[in-house]
């Protein structure tokens, strides 16, 4: 049966494109035609178009003048293109904050903003709202059902915080609701007779900040929550005529490594998700860089379960770096194809054309100062554009995943604020990147997924430092291994409730003691150069005691205070299997006992591979579930041995059967069966 899943069902291609601003050529037209010519020239077959226009095309307040966005959208699509058409709230107009001061937002000193920059509205304001819905509403009545028009991009990678009072009321509001307007049950939920901080009504509460209270940590996580929900309800708002004048799928560029909003959340609230990726190419291991930003890639492909769009890259160098470096030849189309070969169904990059003024005058496009199409950074976009046009038939493919990790945004709030451990360092991304990495050396698919998402199509579910478990969390996972998955824990893991309460009784809370067979008992925190070992395995950071409560241990301790106690268990429950790693290792443990289980569950390698591949290496697979197809990526700047397929495929380059895939320098191969 065909399962193909296209973001943007009106164009079902692979889409290559660019963040584009014929606006700020206003005054020099004849650059418009060049762009026209050069983007077919490019490969390119999409623009974005609108994201920063505010100011043209609502140069005063209620006076809309759609002429530069109306040819803007038909020169495009009478060149044989397709738009992705933005609401611009994510910079506004001079005259709506000189007019609304409410709109700017205040920080957590009580100070108001001028204007500036962007980014930076507050999001409870209903002035701005209804400002914001009323140029929506206009665009959507005017592009909503124009064939050149293919998806929505909702405003421009949100973010931040306000704290005027319109903010600090909602979060009032957000709290009664949360506590069922008592004021009792907060003050239990948030521990606060420690310290005398005892609530008497709900409008005392101030979010966390420099001058208020940060020592709450049910408070500093309820305020992350309420940022993600007013933010939410924001998109929300901003969706709202879109949907009701036109039916095309509305996304959000999200980010890289991003703290602020829990994407778990806010992907309920758009069709398919996308995102800007900018890694720091070639400060130091390409490899390690390619990896983490897989697993963004892999991260946004699992939050809508379906193809994702790559909005933004730079097609050489970005410009908001400390040290600013263009790709070497080769990256740049492998990296764009990275993102396809992880489920992206596009290669999109910011920007089409460099802006002459202003701060991103240097930031890398596809067309430089020089306006020509003969440059090294053109004919790479060209090459990624003509792979895209042969490899078609792959785009709106999906990705079949026996393996997932859960990442968190709440637990990683809950992580930070937590006084213990390595107070400021406990490495929670690295963490997850480096359970990701067995995966990725393997060439073996990786989901991420939130905690409490239906599991029940893996084989294997790998919860890194899952410190914050709530109800929902314990039950999803002791119901997940009852039913026959097998879990992967690790130290730390139930310590507190959706709170941040610890959990009584004993850790891992609840359940999650007897799913593991283990209780735990105390956290030794090494110094950074301390090293302790598990058999041949050298451990770091972190080395847990546990009680064996039923379950086996794996692998004992060999020094330390707790020389020959378990330091990885394993434990039968239910249909299903509990595995816990109480120590952080540096890189061999976590193989060891994760290559062991892979082969126990028969969980195979996109290409011919029993062990890691060669180092930099990595491979993919998607599948519309008649034909597999499979990617195979060199991220080093040598060449490393030719990898062999599973069994002989076709090479969509060359158009060759072929099991085996030559690997030059930043080299690739795409394969179908
Ligand atoms: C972000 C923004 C773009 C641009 C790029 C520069 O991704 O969305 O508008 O500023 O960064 O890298
Ligand atoms: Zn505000």
């Amino acid at each position: 049966m065909e399962k193909k899943q296209h973001p943007c069902p009106s164009f079902p291609h692979f889409i290559h494109g660019a963040d584009y601003n014929p606006e700020q050529w206003l005054e020099m037209k004849q650059i418009w035609d060049e762009d026209m010519a050069l983007m077919k020239q490019a490969n390119c077959n999409e623009m974005t178009v609108g994201i920063f226009s505010w100011s043209t095309i609502e140069p005063r307040e209620g006076e809309f003048d759609f002429s530069f966005l109306d040819e803007t959208i038909e020169k495009i699509g009478a060149n044989g293109g397709k738009v992705i058409l933005s609401t611009p709230s994510g910079a506004r107009p001079r005259w709506l904050a000189e007019k609304y001061p409410e709109v700017l937002r205040v920080d957590d000193q009580g100070r108001r903003e001028h204007i500036r920059g962007r980014h930076n509205h507050c999001f409870t304001s209903p002035v701005y709202r209804e400002k914001v819905r009323r140029i929506n509403t206009e665009l959507a009545k005017r592009y909503g059902k124009n064939p050149t028009v293919i998806a929505w991009h909702i405003s421009n990678e949100y973010s931040g915080q306000c704290r005027c009072e319109l903010c600090v009321n909602a979060f009032r509001d957000f709290l009664r609701e949360k506590f069922h307007g008592d004021i009792r049950e907060l003050n239990r939920a948030y521990w606060t007779t420690f310290w005398s901080h005892t609530y008497d009504d709900f409008d005392q509460i101030e979010p966390p900040g420099v001058l208020t209270e940060t020592g709450i940590h049910g408070l500093n996580l309820d305020w992350n929550r309420f940022v993600t929900a007013q933010t939410v309800s924001f998109i929300e708002n901003e969706v709202a005529p879109i949907r009701e004048y036109s039916q095309l799928p509305v996304t959000i560029n999200m980010m890289y490594e991003f703290t602020e909003l829990d994407y778990h959340k806010v992907a309920r609230v758009i069709d398919f998700a996308s995102w800007d990726c900018y890694p720091e190419w070639h400060n130091g291991d390409d490899s390690v860089i390619a990896q983490r930003a897989g697993f963004w890639h892999d991260l946004y492909r699992s939050l809508k379960k379906k193809p994702f769009l790559l909005m933004e890259s730079t097609p050489s160098l970005v410009n908001w770096k400390p040290y600013n470096k263009p790709k070497a030849p080769g990256l740049d189309v492998l990296s764009s194809l990275q993102a396809v070969a992880h489920g992206s169904d596009s290669v999109q990059y910011f920007q089409w054309r460099k802006g002459r003024g202003s701060s991103e005058k240097l930031h890398g496009a596809v067309v430089g100062h020089d306006g020509t199409a003969d440059t090294r950074v053109f004919r790479s976009v060209q090459t990624t554009g003509s792979i895209l046009q042969k490899i078609d038939e792959i785009a709106g493919t999906v990705t079949d995943a026996q393996v997932a990790l859960i990442f968190d945004w709440e637990n990683m709030w809950a992580l930070n604020y937590c006084q213990g451990y390595a107070k400021d360092d406990k490495k929670y991304f690295e963490t997850c990147y480096a359970y990701h990495r067995v995966f990725w050396e393997r060439g073996i698919n990786c989901d991420i997924v939130a905690p409490n998402a239906d599991l029940s199509g893996y084989k294997l579910v790998i919860a890194p430092m899952l410190y914050l478990t709530g109800e929902e969390t314990i039950s999803n996972l002791a119901g997940y291994v009852r039913d026959g998955g097998t879990l992967y824990g690790t130290y730390m893991m139930g310590t507190v409730d959706e709170n941040d309460l610890c959990h009584l009784g004993g850790i891992p809370g609840g359940e999650l003691k007897e799913v593991f067979g283990i209780i735990a008992e105390e956290i030794d925190t090494l110094y950074p150069a301390e090293r302790r070992h598990a058999a041949e395995h050298e451990l770091a950071d972190y080395c847990e005691t546990v009680k064996l409560l039923g379950a086996q241990a794996v692998v004992c301790y060999t020094d330390g205070y707790y020389k020959d106690t378990p330091a990885v268990t394993r434990n039968a429950y239910g249909k299903g299997t509990a595995i816990y790693q109480a120590c952080r290792d540096t890189g061999s443990l976590k193989e060891k006992v994760l290559w062991g289980i892979l082969d126990e569950l028969g969980i195979d390698s996109a290409v011919h591979a029993q062990a890691p591949l060669a180092h930099g290496v990595t491979a993919h697979s998607r599948t519309d579930g008649v034909h597999t197809y499979v990617f195979v990526e060199n991220y080093s700047d040598k060449e490393v041995p030719a990898v062999f397929l599973r069994e002989p495929m076709e090479d969509l380059l060359t158009e060759k059967v072929t099991d085996c895939c030559e690997l030059p320098p930043y080299g690739f191969g795409i394969f179908k069966k």
